[in-house]
C-alpha cells in the first residue's frame, strides 16, 4: 500500500451529510466493481446496466479500464505494480463517486485479489457500499471471442504481461454477484445486477 506522505491533514467535514446526497437522489451510492479477464465482458455489462439505469430514472456513471488508462492512469503499464496502483487509484475515485450518491460501475481486470480487496477495504472503512461482480467466462471463450484482437497479439508474442496468457488472474472467492457470460444473455446478467440493487434496496430513497 502507497505511504501517506504528507503530514499535519485535516479531514473536513461539510454540512449536507452523505444521507442528505442519498435522498437527493433517490438512491444509494454503491460501487460496483465488475472484475474479469479481458473480453470477459465487463465493459457491455456495465454499459447494459448504466442504461436500464438511466430508464429507471437512477443515475450511474461507468468507470472504465481503457478510458482510464488514456487519461488520469495514462502513466501506468501493465507491471504487477502499475496495475496495483492503476486499481489503487480506480479504487479511491470508485469511493468518491460513490460517497455523492452515483451508482458507479467501475470495470478493470484487476486480476490481483488483495488488489480488488483493499478497494473493499477503503470502501467498508468509509461506510461506503461496495458489491464485487464477477463477469465470468472461460479463457477459450475470451479468446475466442477476442473484440479488440489483443489474445491474437499475445498468443504471436507481440503482447507481454497479458492477463490470461503470461500473467495471471485471480478470480474472486466470494463476489456478491457471479455472471457467466459463455451461458447467459445479457438481459439475464442486466436482471441479476438490476434484482440484487432492488433486493438490497439500493434504489430507494435512503431513510
Ligand atoms: S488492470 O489489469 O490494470 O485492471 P485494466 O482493466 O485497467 O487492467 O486495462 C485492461 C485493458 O487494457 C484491456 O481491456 C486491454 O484493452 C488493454 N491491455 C493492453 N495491454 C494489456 C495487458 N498486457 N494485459 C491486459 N490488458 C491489456
Amino acid at each position: 500500500m502507497e505511504q501517506q506522505k504528507a503530514t499535519n491533514l485535516t479531514w473536513h467535514d461539510g454540512e449536507v451529510t452523505r444521507a442528505d446526497r442519498f435522498n437527493r437522489l433517490g438512491q444509494k451510492g454503491v460501487t460496483l466493481w465488475f472484475t474479469g479477464l479481458s473480453g470477459s465482458g465487463k465493459s457491455t455489462v456495465a454499459v447494459a446496466v448504466e442504461k436500464a439505469l438511466h430508464k429507471l430514472g437512477k443515475l450511474s456513471y461507468r468507470l472504465d479500464g481503457d478510458n482510464i488508462r488514456l487519461g488520469i492512469n495514462q502513466n501506468l503499464g501493465f507491471s504487477a505494480e502499475d496495475r496495483t496502483e492503476n486499481i489503487r487509484r480506480i479504487g479511491e475515485i470508485s469511493k468518491l463517486y460513490c460517497d455523492t450518491g452515483i451508482i458507479t460501475l467501475s470495470s478493470f481486470i484487476s486480476p490481483y485479489r488483495e488488489d480488488r480487496d483493499q478497494v473493499r477495504r477503503i470502501h467498508e472503512q468509509g461506510g461506503h457500499n461496495f458489491i464485487e461482480v464477477h463477469v465470468d467466462c472461460s479463457l477459450a471463450c475470451a479468446e475466442d471471442r477476442d473484440p479488440k484482437g489483443l489474445y491474437k497479439k499475445a498468443r504471436a508474442g507481440e503482447i507481454k504481461n497479458f492477463t490470461g496468457i503470461d500473467d495471471p488472474y485471480e478470480a474472486p472467492a466470494n463476489p456478491e454477484i457471479h455472471l457467466h457470460t459463455d451461458e447467459m444473455t445479457l438481459e439475464e446478467e442486466v436482471d441479476i445486477v438490476l434484482n440484487y440493487l432492488q433486493e438490497q434496496r439500493y434504489l430507494i430513497l435512503y431513510k
